[in-house]
């Protein structure tokens, strides 16, 4: 195994996502972030230089448990202070599992301003994947506003609401067309036809495939709000893995994939091979305001201009949910794979509503709406320092809520106490959904987990009872690190605490996380060994660290 170092400045430059030139937070000067490839046993070694002149940054590694390094799982007022302008922070952690992975900014809202990339982990040395491919390619989907994250953030957090709306267009490796079609004549409404030459910062970035071979297609969702389905017109795809994790192989037309997931399909290059051929992506689950996002499948020795003929895969209806159900239904762990222990020793039911706050609107968990604290957790729990309400968290609701009915609105409030897990314990969650403030509207919320995968039980509708227990799949349930819970209804979710640290566990869609949407558990924080000093120095860690000094 190596040790792969990566020099990294983030700072904001001028970049045109999709044909309208915007600030966009980019790395070393480019827009998505470098990829970073390693193989499974790697230590991964980023120095990253703040290179922004008035705010903080921090980047978390979506999918990587940090197991034995929580300061490095790169999130604000949780796992690390903000890294100030100027400074260098080194994130140094092990990627210990093959898989597909991205990375992005975990502080205020800088995920929306495009602070992302993908992260990709081989198998080690010697190792094989399950499955057979003659060539990869990695998508990394996103949504773009042109209003910028500061912005979005101040409408976000006034009173009334002002909702950040749908994107304007859908990116595919940071590239899309704003106001144009690449596939104009089939368009609906019309849209011009885009006009490229090729060598634009926003141009499509072509998947070039020889007919007749099985391809991979690693696939990450980091959009804000988006959730979207994928396709590759004309040709079946296989579902091969899920969060870094390998799951029984089953073929679809189209696919969900939500904001915090990421996939690898195979895909057989079997069609006519003298056509080129359309890679679509749509929004889902709201209604969609936001064109299709498209590349080309190009079949060599195809000129790349070349048009397909057939027009671009027509998704699902946006609200057609059991369409999406039924992907996620379809999802099960390869043989061989780590089980769930057969009983949990705590049970915590998160009941998701959205609600008002002295007229401001938010989200809330069990009627506690998150707002982070300015020392970080994994600091001031390890040192017993009082930064954090003490009060922990509810772990259920009441029992006569009605999560079928409007939710009433003003009875929540502010809070960010901690879910004090035992360690080495099996911890059940269940995520109940509920109707949001208007009438029959409840919306689908990506939820992830830091510092673990869990294994997904399973979903059901309406409010989850003792006896639906029974129905848990107990046998070959996924292990994710993200999963959804569908308009009013809940997800059953287990994990072990098996790795010290303060892990953040949220809605992935940055909107909502920036409305309160999200809880924070921890776990043997006692065990934690030296924390580097740089990731604590600000809030009462920072005082503590000086008076240190002069001791
Ligand atoms: Cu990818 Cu806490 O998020
Ligand atoms: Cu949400």
């Amino acid at each position: 195994a190596k040790t792969r170092h990566f020099k990294w400045d983030v700072e904001y430059i001028h970049w045109s996502p999709d044909g309208e030139e915007s600030v966009v937070m980019g790395i070393n000067g480019q827009f998505p972030g470098p990829t970073i490839r390693a193989k499974a046993g790697d230590t991964v070694a980023v120095h990253l230089t703040n290179k922004l002149h008035t705010e903080g940054v921090v980047i978390h590694w979506h999918g990587i448990r940090q197991i034995g390094t929580p300061w490095a799982d790169g999130t604000a007022a949780i796992s690390q202070c903000a890294i100030n302008p100027g400074e260098t922070f080194l994130y140094r952690f092990k990627v210990d599992k093959a898989g597909t992975y991205f990375y992005h900014g975990h502080y205020g809202m800088q995920r929306s301003a495009g602070l992302y990339g993908s992260l990709i982990v081989e198998v080690g040395e010697g190792e094989k994947e399950p499955f057979h491919y003659d060539g990869e390619f990695n998508l990394l989907l996103s949504d773009w506003w042109h209003k910028g994250s500061h912005e979005q953030e101040v409408d976000l957090s006034s009173n009334p609401l002002r909702w950040i709306g749908e994107p304007q267009t859908l990116l595919l490796n940071g590239r899309g067309q704003y106001n144009c079609s690449l596939a104009a004549r089939f368009s609906k409404p019309p849209l011009p036809q885009c006009k490229l030459r090729g060598g634009e910062q926003y141009a499509p970035q072509i998947l070039r495939v020889r007919p007749n071979k099985i391809y991979r297609l690693r696939v990450a969702s980091t959009t804000a709000l988006a959730s979207l389905s994928l396709a590759i017109g004309g040709h079946k795809m296989v579902v091969v893995e899920a969060d870094g994790n390998y799951v029984q192989p089953f073929s679809v037309q189209d696919m969900d994939i939500y904001s915090g997931e990421s996939y690898s399909v195979l895909f057989k290059t079997d069609q006519d091979p003298t056509k080129n051929y359309w890679i679509s992506i749509n929004v889902r689950g709201r209604e969609p305001k936001t064109p299709q996002g498209l590349t080309l499948l190009n079949y060599l020795p195809n000129s790349a201009s070349k048009f397909p003929t057939l027009p671009p895969p027509i998704a699902p209806l946006w609200n057609d949910y059991n369409h999406s159900k039924s992907f996620s239904n379809k999802i099960f762990a390869l043989m061989g794979s780590p089980k769930p222990p057969p009983q949990n020793h705590r049970r915590i039911i998160l009941l998701n509503t959205q609600n008002k706050i002295d007229g401001y609107t938010k989200w809330a968990i069990n009627n506690v709406s998150l707002v982070l604290p300015t020392t970080p957790y994994l600091g001031s729990i390890r040192y017993g320092i009082n930064a954090f309400d003490t009060k922990p968290p509810p772990d259920n609701f009441p029992k006569d809520y009605d999560v079928l009915k409007q939710a009433p609105n003003s009875n929540s409030t502010y809070g960010n106490g901690v879910y004090m897990l035992k360690f080495n314990t099996t911890i059940d969650i269940i995520l109940q959904n509920a109707n949001a403030l208007a009438k029959d509207v409840s919306e689908i919320h990506p939820w992830h987990l830091h510092g673990h995968d869990f294994w997904v039980l399973g979903y059901g509708e309406g409010k989850f009872s003792e006896k639906d227990v029974k129905k848990f799949n107990l046998k070959n349930p996924p292990l994710r690190n993200t999963a959804v819970i569908f308009p009013f209804g809940w997800t059953a979710l287990r994990f072990v605490t098996d790795n010290p640290g303060v892990w953040a566990f949220h809605c992935h869609i940055e909107p909502h996380l920036h409305m309160g949407m999200g809880v924070i558990f921890a776990e043997g924080v006692h065990l934690v060994k030296k924390i580097p000093k740089e990731a604590l120095a600000c809030g009462l860690t920072g005082k503590m660290l000086m008076s240190n000094k002069h001791n």
